[in-house]
């Protein structure tokens, strides 16, 4: 029997058990399928999709249309599964208007579950206007990868008291606006953990510790493929990277070497038709 796609009623459900909730990137229609037979609880198609697929630097290059094409492949390949679309920088900044559109557009184009965007008490106004239309909104703050240029670089955030109750702010701000859930991002586990039992909406993690009321990764770093750089909140369960060079390493040495293809990789000509063959290309002989 097909598994039942969560919703958020059991995310607050699951909350309320302490059950934690499983939760990874995927921006392609493969790993979807992985991600869906392999049991998760929610896909992100995250906007770090540019640089773990189109090798940007950063997440800012990343277009609306780019999102769009990402989510309805993973849409289509784990139907049973919450997927959520990650509106990309200035999809969302200019007006809560703008938000309207580009996350209506994730769910009318991409038929996504949620939409993310990320920021505290700046987008609240966006928060709403997306609220009002109808759509499941998750938060994220902590080290927020679009505007990391006024962190300083993509720095832990909340690790003085000062930070750490901005952060509770923010956090309490976007739960009082409506969002139906939270993302925090590389954060000191005390702060993941005093958000999570304070807030009444699940709060997940990504580098926030093991208190949260779920985890993210980035499918990149837990498969091994991503090879710019690995957070400190990574761990990687396989080494893609290595099986697939080698992989292609081996293939490029046996064809050089003339062992491959072998006969069994060949399609053979049909019952009587070799000797047909060889009599017709006479007339082609130099
Ligand atoms: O784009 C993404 O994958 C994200 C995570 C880094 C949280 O937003």
């Amino acid at each position: 029997m097909a598994k039942k796609k969560k919703s958020i009623i059991d995310f607050r459900k699951m909350k309320k058990a302490g059950e934690k909730v499983t939760w990874l990137t995927s921006y392609d229609y493969p790993s979807a399928q992985f991600g869906e037979a392999a049991g998760l609880d929610m896909i992100l198609v995250g906007d770090s999709l540019g640089m773990c697929v189109y090798g940007y630097e950063g997440t800012t290059p990343v277009t609306m249309d780019q999102c769009i094409v990402h989510s309805e492949a993973v849409r289509r390949a784990a139907p049973n599964t919450f997927v959520m679309g990650d509106m990309p920088f200035m999809s969302y900044q200019i007006s809560p208007q703008e938000a309207v559109a580009n996350a209506g557009r994730f769910v009318k184009e991409a038929d996504v579950d949620a939409i993310k965007l990320e920021g505290g008490k700046r987008v609240i106004p966006m928060i709403r206007a997306i609220l009002d239309a109808g759509i499941v909104v998750c938060g994220h703050i902590g080290l927020t990868p679009q505007s990391s240029g006024q962190l300083g670089g993509h720095k832990a955030q909340g690790r003085t008291v000062e930070s750490a109750r901005l952060l509770i702010e923010d956090a309490l701000a976007i739960q009082e606006a409506g969002a139906h859930m939270l993302l925090l991002e590389a954060v000191p586990p005390e702060v993941g953990k005093f958000i999570t039992e304070r807030l009444e909406i699940p709060v997940y993690g990504i580098g926030a510790g093991m208190h949260t009321d779920g985890q993210l990764l980035i499918i990149s770093d837990l498969i091994g493929q991503f090879q710019a750089f690995t957070p400190k909140f990574v761990k990687k369960y396989a080494n893609v990277a290595e099986i697939v060079t080698n992989a292609i390493a081996a293939y490029c040495e046996e064809v050089r070497a003339g062992a491959f293809p072998e006969d069994k990789h060949c399609y053979h000509m049909l019952e009587g038709e070799h000797e047909k063959f060889l009599e017709m290309i006479k007339q082609y002989s130099k």
